[in-house]
């Protein structure tokens, strides 16, 4: 782990909140800080917020969009990019994928990598305080957590439906550096065990 990138390939799975807004200046920060090297797969969803060339420009590489996508150097994205990555991280997540992946379920490409994925897999999720609350919504959570994964909670910040603050939101990225980071130690620790 060298001080200046703590992790060497951060894939990040970015799903369709309004919490996308912020996800293209905190990749150049990732890039800045903390990982190498970020792959990005986008839902049907998050491309009606920011477009995968906005995310190509800052993460420097391509955007993969659909399960059926390819690139020269990537021929199946779910087996791919999850084989080489040291973390996959689901920035923003939707109640949506957190549903999905509770409960096994792979129809797109973002959950069909998180069930094919070895490497620790975080969720950042932001949505609005009753979707967040509902009791659906906090079962599906626990489940993630069973399942071994982990997952940073909203913040308190700025609601775009009623325009004004609101528990929901992204956690600033200081915030998300930390916990990746702490995750990336842990997982470190484990493999130095075995
Ligand atoms: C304006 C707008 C804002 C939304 N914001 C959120 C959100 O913050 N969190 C969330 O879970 N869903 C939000 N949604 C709903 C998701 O986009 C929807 O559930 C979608 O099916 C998610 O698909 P995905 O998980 O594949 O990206 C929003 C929808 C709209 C139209």
């Amino acid at each position: 782990m060298t001080e200046k990138f703590p992790i060497k390939n951060l894939l990040l799975g970015v799903t369709g909140s309004v919490g996308v807004l912020v996800v293209p200046h905190y990749v150049k920060l990732l890039r800045e800080g903390i990982a190498e090297n970020v792959h990005i797969m986008m839902s049907y969803s998050a491309k009606k917020f920011v477009t995968p060339y906005s995310l190509r420009l800052y993460s420097g590489n391509y955007v993969f969009t659909d399960s059926f996508d390819i690139s020269d150097e990537v021929r199946v994205p779910h087996i791919d990019l999850t084989r080489k990555c040291d973390m996959f991280v689901i920035m923003p997540a939707t109640a949506n994928i957190i549903g999905k992946v509770a409960n096994g379920i792979c129809d797109d490409l973002i959950s069909t990598a998180v069930m094919a994925c070895m490497s620790p897999v975080v969720f950042i999720p932001s949505m609005n305080p009753n979707m967040w609350f509902s009791k659906a919504n906090q079962k599906n959570v626990s489940i993630l957590k069973e399942l071994g994964h982990h997952v940073l909670p909203p913040s308190e910040g700025y609601e775009v439906a009623d325009m004004k603050p609101s528990f929901g939101s992204m956690p600033e990225f200081e915030e998300v550096a930390d916990f990746l980071k702490n995750v990336h130690l842990l997982n470190l620790q484990k493999k130095n065990k075995k």
